[in-house]
């Protein structure tokens, strides 16, 4: 094998985590269409090339119009475990051990969708991944952040007879125009009730956006992140205060985040002292899962093997499972590397 190819090799191979999916951005145009039939729901493309040729983004916005409406085909209980199953049979593929994923319910009840439902077939599959795959999956409930408060909260009361079945609760959608002080009361509320916290802030958003993310709304980590760079003081703090980002690479060249895949910021960040991580975000739009996020970026960047078992470490030391639940995969990590020297 030449070096490219063992390195490839050990990206798709080594244990690790996924902590930034969205499941309603797993769903794959052909389940979508799927999805569709079963349900008598009439879409405004043709066939399955007509929808993937409407994945041409310029920005977060023009991407969210056509994920909220894809995601228009959920309607049952076992839509919501196809979409998940799904996922995790492509996840196991790319050995993903561990994945805390995150899902909309706001998208779905505001079309008439219960909570319960949702929650259920999402729940279900995380079950029986654990199950036949021995991934440890779980749920993180995300607000739509171009929703306002009330609707933040009435979802949380939605939730609350569920709490035992996810971890936390997310921060998505919109980030322009919609700061996260807007939901300090609705984390503060959830951070009461014992729920982990993140926040996408920094995607397209001002380095102001991440310190409102941390000082507002207490996120234990920052989703994309990639905006700190604009600001050192706030790099500095992220490096003190061991703030984990989870790094979307495919996503913030298809949503021009970034110009080019070599000229995304993921090695300044490792370079910087950060806790990075790399993440799918919505690979059913956003072109590869996980392991075509490590192979793509690597091959662009230059990164090696030091680098990977790097990521791969951070992304298990900045999930929220316990202890032993980290060191057991941390193990099964240095092995892999260990095989691969
Ligand atoms: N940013 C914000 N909201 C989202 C994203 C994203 O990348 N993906 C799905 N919802
Ligand atoms: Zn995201």
């Amino acid at each position: 094998m030449t070096e490219p190819d063992r390195l490839n090799a050990l990206l798709l191979a080594m244990p690790k985590a996924e902590l930034h999916i969205h499941i309603e951005g797993s769903l794959e145009p052909e389940l979508i269409f799927t999805l569709a039939r079963r349900n008598r729901i009439a879409l405004p493309y043709a066939d399955v090339e007509a929808l993937r040729a409407a994945y041409a983004f310029t920005n977060l916005q023009s991407f969210l119009d056509v994920y909220y409406a894809g995601a228009g085909v959920l309607q049952t209980e076992q839509d919501f475990f196809d979409m998940a199953w799904a996922y995790f049979e492509r996840a196991a593929r790319d050995n993903v051990r561990l994945a805390e994923i995150f899902f909309d319910p706001q998208t779905h009840t505001d079309r008439g969708v219960a909570f319960e439902t949702v929650i259920d077939g999402l729940h279900r599959a995380c079950l029986q991944a654990r199950e036949s795959f021995g991934i440890d999956a779980s749920l993180i409930m995300c607000f739509l952040r171009h929703l306002d408060e009330t609707a933040a909260f009435a979802t949380l009361e939605q939730a609350r007879p569920h709490i035992g079945r996810f971890i936390g609760v997310g921060l998505d959608s919109s980030e322009l125009g919609h700061p996260p002080e807007k939901f300090e009361r609705v984390f503060a509320a959830c951070r009461a009730l014992g729920l982990h916290s993140v926040v996408h802030a920094g995607e397209e958003g001002p380095p102001s956006f991440i310190r409102g993310a941390l000082d507002a709304l207490h996120a234990e980590r920052i989703d994309h992140g990639v905006q700190c760079l604009r600001d050192p003081a706030l790099v500095q703090r992220l490096r003190d205060e061991r703030i984990a980002l989870t790094v979307c690479p495919l996503s913030n060249v298809k949503l021009k985040v970034v110009a080019s895949l070599a000229q995304h910021p993921l090695r300044k960040l490792l370079e910087a002292g950060l806790i990075a991580t790399v993440n799918s975000d919505d690979p059913a739009y956003f072109g590869g899962y996980l392991g075509s996020n490590f192979v793509e970026t690597f091959a662009a960047l230059k990164l090696d093997a030091g680098h990977a078992q790097a990521l791969a470490r951070n992304s298990f030391e900045a999930s929220f499972a316990d202890p032993s639940v980290k060191r057991r995969h941390l193990d099964a990590l240095e092995a892999c590397v260990e095989a691969y020297r």
